[in-house]
């Protein structure tokens, strides 16, 4: 089968012989090993800001080399253990892994798979875990948003950003966003989305007090914030007594202080928040979350937008979309005909 292959620490954007990945064309089908795997023929599998870090060494899981990377994924049930009751042959199916999804075939436990609903379009449910399953806990699980409440996304048109805002929206919440262009602040209006803030040419703060002060709305109850840095040190300055602080990720490189005393003072909730762990601490969470929202997808309450799409040999491509701060939604790279995976855009 094909697979993608990090052999070493190193930039995924390169294309020349230093580049850490490379395309094995024959590596070996991963054979079932248990009585309950189920072997799943891969038809798309999304990238996420975290396998870029990966393969730079710089995210907090550092498997040994050569591996091959990749998170989330769907695809059809090709093969099936002798206990397997859960699926069958066939079947559409989505679910996320540790490592290993850029690759035409992966086996898992079934317990690990979510069934791909029928009207559910099989490319979109690959891009859902991580990115809409980190927003949803965050949102709903964690921070507990209601209609009455404003939320700002800060990095909003990225993957777990364009995802947060359309969380936001089901849960009746006043949505701001934060996001750089003209192209990410058209897809970020045509959400729905009540103040869309162009960081590349407007005051992020200023910006969002006109706003409130224009709706008469006090402050920010929720800040949802994957971006990190100055950012969040400004946009802190818009937070509400009682606001709840989602701590989703760094991708301008610099982790932000929150400052505990003016916590003590205006009672913030600070949520660290990493999604995967969910996995060993609280599966059920997880599994509540993947169900709501293969149905919000199925319903057309939420979209997934995908702003690129390569096949395997052309990964360095998709890792400079996320790299160049380019990708709107999501980065996938899809197998058989991956020409025929519809842009949102
Ligand atoms: N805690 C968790 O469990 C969890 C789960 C998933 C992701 N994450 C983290 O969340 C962050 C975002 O992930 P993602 O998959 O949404 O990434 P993404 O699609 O690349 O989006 C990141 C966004 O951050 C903004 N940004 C601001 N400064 C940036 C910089 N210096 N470099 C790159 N982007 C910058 C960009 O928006 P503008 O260009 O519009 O400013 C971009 O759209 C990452 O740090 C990731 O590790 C955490």
């Amino acid at each position: 089968m094909e697979a993608l292959v990090c052999r070493k620490v190193g930039d995924p954007t390169l294309s020349d012989e230093t580049s850490p990945i490379s395309v094995s064309a024959s590596h070996l089908i991963p054979s079932l090993n248990s009585p309950t795997a189920v072997r799943v023929r891969v038809r798309a599998t999304s990238l996420n800001y975290a396998n870029y870090l990966q393969i730079l060494g710089k995210y907090q899981e550092k498997p040994p080399h050569p591996f091959i990377p990749g998170s989330d994924y769907s695809g059809i049930v090709e093969s099936v253990g002798p206990s397997v009751s859960m699926f069958k042959i066939g079947d559409t199916v989505c679910s996320v892994a540790a490592l290993g999804s850029f690759a035409q075939y992966i086996v898992v436990d079934e317990t690990e798979l979510f069934r791909v609903p029928d009207g559910c379009d099989l490319v979109a449910a690959a891009a859902l875990p991580v990115a809409f399953g980190t927003s949803h806990v965050a949102l709903v699980h964690r921070a507990q948003l209601t209609s009455a409440q404003v939320l700002l996304v800060l990095g909003a048109a990225g993957g777990v950003g364009l995802a947060a805002v359309q969380i936001g929206k089901v849960c009746g919440a006043t949505v701001i966003a934060v996001a750089r262009g003209a192209g990410k602040v058209q897809i970020l209006k045509s959400l729905g989305v009540d103040h869309v803030v162009d960081s590349s040419i407007e005051n992020v703060t200023e910006s969002v007090k006109n706003f409130l002060k224009a709706k008469k709305l006090k402050g920010v109850d929720v800040l949802y914030d994957p971006v990190g840095g100055k950012l969040t040190k400004e946009t802190m300055k818009l937070l509400n007594w009682g606001a709840h602080i989602l701590v989703i990720g760094f991708a301008s490189g610099e982790v932000p202080v929150i400052p505990a005393n003016i916590a003590l003072v205006k009672n913030w909730t600070v949520h660290g928040l990493y999604w995967g762990s969910y996995r060993i601490h609280r599966p059920g969470v997880l599994e509540d979350s993947m169900k709501e929202l293969l149905s919000w997808l199925a319903r057309g309450l939420i979209e997934i937008h995908i702003s690129h799409s390569y096949n395997l040999s052309e990964a360095h491509f998709a890792f400079s979309a996320i790299k160049d701060r380019k990708a709107i939604g999501k980065v996938m790279i899809a197998f058989d005909d991956h020409k025929t995976v519809r842009s949102k855009l």
